[in-house]
């Protein structure tokens, strides 16, 4: 597939795929994507996960046409992309391994060789030039690995983003962007927003055409749309008006509260309200949520003298992504020691900029006629 005159697709799909990175749910597959220029020089950006090198070799054949590549830009080591850097060079043994010191470091961890004697090691705004097209590298640490850089050719005015700008799915199904490029950077990306940005700053001084990830399509026109999500989503903006409600049930009865919470809220005028049942939905899809919207309701029941278990690891997740400038209500549910919200507060107050309501609910077992009018107060604090 031609980007370009010049630049060429050479990705693949996978649909074998069950859990990406051992945890995501990936249900549309993945694609791992791969590109090369055709200039005077040749340069390959990435190689794709270790079950796609042969039709990833085949790809890049096609490609050529005959040529040989001068250069492998290794952006991010993570498996995904750099599984056949070892059969690649065993094919093109003359090409020059292109990344970051860290990346050559993490190239001998990985596969025993760091190609010293076929490297050029770049930093920050090292170029390389092919012919038209010249390279400009930027260092990315922790989007999402330490050792990456992203590419830019001045030529074509691509940016090639690394696992930036990518999102879960295959290329050979539609899918909305925004929903499972949301996901995908939450749960992967998220915890480094702060590094996100930094490589927002560095894309705001060039002159963008075409993004190019290593996951998801690529990126040609509207651009701002894409760049405009990524803002928010770095610095923890509130992406979209509205409460998300996220919550465990066991008999039902929290399941009841959240019901009323959800009709008094609609009914308060408030704009949208989405609603999980953590034991029963996808974890990630919940973190997602909770970053979108700027409120947060947690119902659950106590357990063991704790929080339920999907609660529990909801709110781990949402910590260890820096969950931030939020505001968080609490109903707890326990039939004889309610204490739920008591390790709920504990919990989050690791976080910073999380403003956890004062009312709060707590039903012991079901709601009383008490409760009914304490949730009809949250959802008008809420709206
Ligand atoms: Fe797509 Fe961080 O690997």
């Amino acid at each position: 597939m031609k980007i370009t005159n010049d630049v060429i697709y050479i990705g693949v799909n996978d649909h074998k795929i069950d859990l990406f990175e051992g945890q995501y749910d990936v249900p549309n597959g993945m694609a791992y994507n791969s590109y090369v220029i055709l200039d005077e020089k040749i340069a390959v950006f990435d190689t794709v996960d270790k079950k796609y090198g042969d039709e990833w070799l085949k790809n890049l054949e096609l490609a050529l046409n005959g040529k040989v590549p001068d250069y492998l830009v290794v952006q991010h080591m993570e498996p995904d992309h750099s599984a056949n850097i070892a059969v690649f060079m065993e094919k093109y043994p003359n090409t020059m391994v292109v990344g970051s010191d860290k990346a050559f470091l993490m190239m001998k961890q990985f596969f025993g060789n760091d190609y010293s004697q076929a490297r050029l090691i770049v930093k920050d705004g090292d170029k390389i030039s092919l012919g038209k097209h010249e390279i400009t590298f930027y260092t990315a640490p922790m989007v999402h690995w330490p050792e990456v850089i992203v590419s830019y050719d001045s030529y074509d005015k691509i940016l090639f983003s690394a696992d930036a700008f990518g999102k879960f799915g295959a290329l050979d199904i539609e899918d909305d962007w925004a929903c499972e490029a949301r996901r995908y950077y939450f749960g992967i990306v998220g915890k480094y927003g702060m590094q996100a940005s930094k490589l927002l700053e560095k894309a705001s001084a060039l002159e963008i055409n075409i993004i190019c990830p290593l996951h998801g399509p690529i990126l040609a026109e509207n651009l701002s749309y894409y760049l405009n999500l990524y803002k928010i989503w770095t610095s923890y903006e509130v992406e979209s008006d509205g409460v998300v409600i996220l919550y465990t049930s066991v008999y039902g009865n929290t399941k009841k509260a959240v019901e009323l919470l959800e009709k008094e809220l609609l009914a308060a005028g408030c704009p949208k309200v989405t609603v999980s049942d953590l034991a029963r939905s996808d974890m990630h899809e919940a973190v997602e949520d909770a970053f979108r919207y700027g409120k947060l309701v947690l119902a659950t029941t106590t357990y063991n003298n704790d929080v339920f278990p999907f609660m529990r690891e909801l709110i781990n997740e949402l910590i260890e992504r820096n969950y931030k400038n939020r505001k968080v209500a609490i109903i707890e549910n326990g039939s004889w020691a309610p204490s739920a919200q008591k390790k709920i507060r504990e919990m989050l107050s690791v976080l910073k900029g999380i403003e956890i309501l004062d009312k709060s609910v707590t039903i012991r077992s079901s709601m009383s006629e008490e409760n009914k009018a304490e949730i009809k107060e949250l959802a008008k604090l809420l709206k």
